[in-house]
């Protein structure tokens, strides 16, 4: 376990860097400062070789129940506006390994997008989704309006939004929001599972499939495909390219080494 944190749990689980979000009390609240350290523990990983792969959950029985309410009540449009907080968050997109999340209870407001921040989710059969802000008198403002309607289109996503209701895990598999749905008592084994079984793969390709299908979501189909080419001829640069193509036709496990 890392010590360095206060509002989460960070370790490492051989090639798999956790991180848990650690205030259960206020069911993960996200503060500023809980993001600041979110952000930094994720970019070290991005930055750690013996780190595959990065999974993010929540201790207790929530994921997390949105930014903290207290922390932003009494904030203005400009101190906002100069705290240009949601900057940290942007990071997040910036990452380039593969981040699972795994959630179960609440991901509502902030915590539905620090969900939608992950590549693949897996969540418990009790898990809800969903965007109060609204019946804050406010709305989502880390990505949730956009990134809800890039996954579930413009239609469904608007409904969720407007009414703030939330949506089961069953649902949320059901609209493409999510992966997978398991039980609560497998979910982290699950999890785990799951990423040990990407950790495996070579680690470069990982790295620039996601990229890849994260220009999808932004990109037209003719811009993405050219993008999807040069990280194609990239690999080709690539050891492990050699290594994997090698390994095939010697009819033997590959050995990867991230280069
Ligand atoms: N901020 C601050 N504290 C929160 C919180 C939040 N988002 N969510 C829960 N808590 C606190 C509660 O105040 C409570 O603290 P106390 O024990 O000190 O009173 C504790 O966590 C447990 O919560 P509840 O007693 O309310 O638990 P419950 O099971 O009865 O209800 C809940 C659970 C439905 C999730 C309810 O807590 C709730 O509605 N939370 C707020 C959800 C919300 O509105 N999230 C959106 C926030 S805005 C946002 O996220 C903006 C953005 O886009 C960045």
């Amino acid at each position: 376990m890392n010590n360095r944190y206060e509002l989460i749990e960070v370790s490492t689980q051989g090639s798999i860097g956790v991180v848990a979000l650690n205030r259960p009390k206020v069911l993960n609240a996200i503060n500023r400062p809980m993001v600041a350290e979110i952000v930094r523990a994720i970019e070290d990983f991005d930055r750690d070789d013996n780190v595959k792969v990065i999974v993010l959950s929540g201790n207790g029985r929530a994921f997390a129940a949105g930014a903290d309410i207290d922390e932003m009540s009494n904030a203005t449009a400009i101190e906002l506006e100069l705290l240009n907080q949601f900057t940290d968050w942007d990071r997040l997109a910036w990452v380039k390994k593969p981040i699972i999340g795994a959630v179960q209870g609440f991901a509502l407001g902030g915590g539905f997008e620090l969900a939608l921040c992950c590549d693949i989710l897996f969540a418990a059969h009790d898990a809800e989704f969903g965007f109060p802000e609204i019946s804050l008198g406010v709305m989502p403002g880390a990505g949730g309006t956009q990134r809800l309607t890039k996954l579930m289109g413009k239609s469904k996503a608007m409904e969720w939004l407007l009414t703030g209701e939330r949506m089961s895990a069953k649902e949320a598999l059901h609209y493409g929001v999510i992966n997978r749905v398991v039980s609560k008592e497998l979910l982290q084994e699950e999890t785990m599972k799951f990423a040990n079984k990407i950790a495996k793969q070579a680690p470069l390709s990982l790295r620039l499939i996601k990229e890849s299908v994260l220009k999808a979501v932004d990109y037209s189909i003719y811009e993405g495909m050219q993008y999807e080419r040069k990280n194609f001829y990239l690999l080709f640069a690539s050891k492990d390219q050699k290594e994997g193509m090698r390994a095939f036709q010697e009819k033997r496990k590959p050995n990867f080494e991230g280069e």
